[in-house]
C-alpha cells in the first residue's frame, strides 16, 4: 500500500567558501560556487504526512505552530513535490531542531534538506541525490549542500538543472571538528534571504566573485590533501571577503559583535603560536572554529574562557541527509 508519511534527518553545514548573492533570486542560482562541511550531531528531523483531512499545509517547528513566510517557503516545496508526484493532498510537516535557530548555524540548510527528502519520499517519489539537492536548493540555497555527505561542493550552474551539490570527500575522510562559539542565540537582524539581494550593491562583490574559482580550487585541494594550513588561510580569507561585502552593501550589514572580533583575533593568534585552528563566520555573530579532532577539546576549553562565549557546540563531519524509520 502507498505510504504517505516519511521522516528524514539532516545536518546543517558550515561553508568554507561562502555563498553570498544570487544570479537568480527565485531559483537560488548562486553568483558563485561554494564548499562546505556537514555538521554531525546537530540535526533537523522532519516528518511529512500527506493527509486527506487537511485543508492546507501545516508546519510545526519544535512543537510550535508556524505561519507566514516560513510556512509559505515550505508550502512552495510541497507544491513542487505534489506536481512531480501528481497528488493533491495537503501535508502536515513536523520539524525539530536540536540546535539554536537564526544565529549563524544554518538551520534553513538542514531544514530544507530534510524536507526535500521526507516530502518527496512521502509522496512516493524516489529522487536521486542530484534531484534532492536541486529540490532542497529551491527552499534555501545552502540546503543543497546538506543533501550529500561529508565535504561538499555546490556547482553554481546557470539554471535549475545545473545547480546542485556533490560530495568531494566522505565524512570520515578527514577528522575536522567545528567548534561553534555561541555568543548569541537571538534571531539575526537581517535574514540571509534579504542579505543575498543586497550583495550586488557592494562595490566589492565583483572583486570577490572574480577571485572565487581560485579560492574554490585551493579549498578543494586543501581538503583532498588534508592540508590544514592551506585550509585555514583560505577559509579565513573567504569569510573576511564575504563580511567585507556585507559591510559595504547598501544598507550596510554588520553581523559581527565585539566578541566575534575578539574570538577571530584570538584564534589567529593561537594558530601563529602553533595550535592549528581557524575561524569562519556566517550571517550571524557566532564563530565557527575549525580544528583537527586531536585539538578539539583544547580549542573548546580556550573558547569557553573568552568572556561573552556562552557555550561551545562541537561537531565532526556529518553524513548525508537520510530517511529514518
Ligand atoms: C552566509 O542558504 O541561508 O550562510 O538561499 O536565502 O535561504 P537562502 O540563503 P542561505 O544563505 C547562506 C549564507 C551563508 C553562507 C553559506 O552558507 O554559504
Amino acid at each position: 500500500m502507498q505510504s504517505w508519511t516519511a521522516t528524514a534527518i539532516s545536518c546543517p553545514n558550515i561553508a568554507f567558501i561562502k555563498y553570498w548573492g544570487n544570479r537568480d533570486e527565485a531559483l537560488h542560482i548562486p553568483s558563485n560556487g561554494s564548499i562546505s562541511m556537514n555538521l554531525e550531531g546537530l540535526f533537523t528531523r522532519t516528518q511529512v504526512a500527506f493527509t486527506p483531512a487537511l485543508q492546507s499545509d501545516q508546519l510545526t517547528l519544535n512543537q510550535q505552530n508556524i505561519h507566514g513566510s516560513p510556512l509559505e517557503r515550505v508550502s512552495a516545496i510541497l507544491e513542487l513535490v505534489r506536481e512531480m508526484a501528481a497528488i493533491k493532498l495537503f501535508a502536515s510537516v513536523k520539524s525539530h531542531n536540536n540546535f539554536p535557530t537564526g544565529a549563524g548555524i544554518a538551520s534553513s540548510a538542514a531544514a530544507f534538506a530534510a524536507l526535500a527528502l521526507a516530502a518527496s519520499r512521502a509522496a512516493g517519489l524516489e529522487l536521486d541525490e542530484q534531484g534532492l539537492s536541486r529540490l532542497a536548493r529551491l527552499g534555501s540555497g545552502s540546503a543543497c549542500r546538506s543533501v550529500p555527505g561529508g565535504f561538499v561542493e555546490w556547482q553554481a550552474g546557470d539554471d535549475n538543472l545545473s545547480s546542485f551539490a556533490q560530495s568531494i570527500a566522505p565524512a570520515g575522510y578527514w577528522d575536522l571538528v567545528d567548534c561553534v562559539a555561541v555568543i548569541s542565540q537571538a534571531h539575526k537582524p537581517t535574514s540571509s534571504l534579504e542579505g543575498h539581494a543586497l550583495a550586488g550593491t557592494s562595490p566589492l562583490q565583483a572583486a570577490r566573485l572574480a577571485d572565487t574559482s581560485r579560492r574554490l580550487e585551493i579549498c578543494r585541494q586543501a581538503i583532498l590533501e588534508r592540508d590544514f594550513a592551506a585550509l585555514a588561510e583560505i577559509i579565513e580569507l573567504d569569510s573576511n571577503l564575504m563580511h567585507s561585502v556585507m559591510m559595504t552593501s547598501q544598507p550596510a550589514l554588520f553581523y559581527w559583535q565585539p566578541v566575534t572580533l575578539e574570538i577571530m583575533a584570538q584564534v589567529a593568534a593561537w594558530r601563529r603560536n602553533g595550535l592549528p585552528a581557524c575561524y569562519t563566520v556566517d550571517a550571524g555573530p557566532n564563530v565557527h572554529v575549525l580544528c583537527l579532532g586531536d585539538h578539539a577539546s583544547q580549542v573548546k576549553n580556550r573558547l569557553l574562557q573568552i568572556p561573552g562565549v556562552k557555550s561551545v557546540l562541537t561537531a565532526r563531519t556529518g553524513g548525508p541527509a537520510r530517511l529514518i524509520p
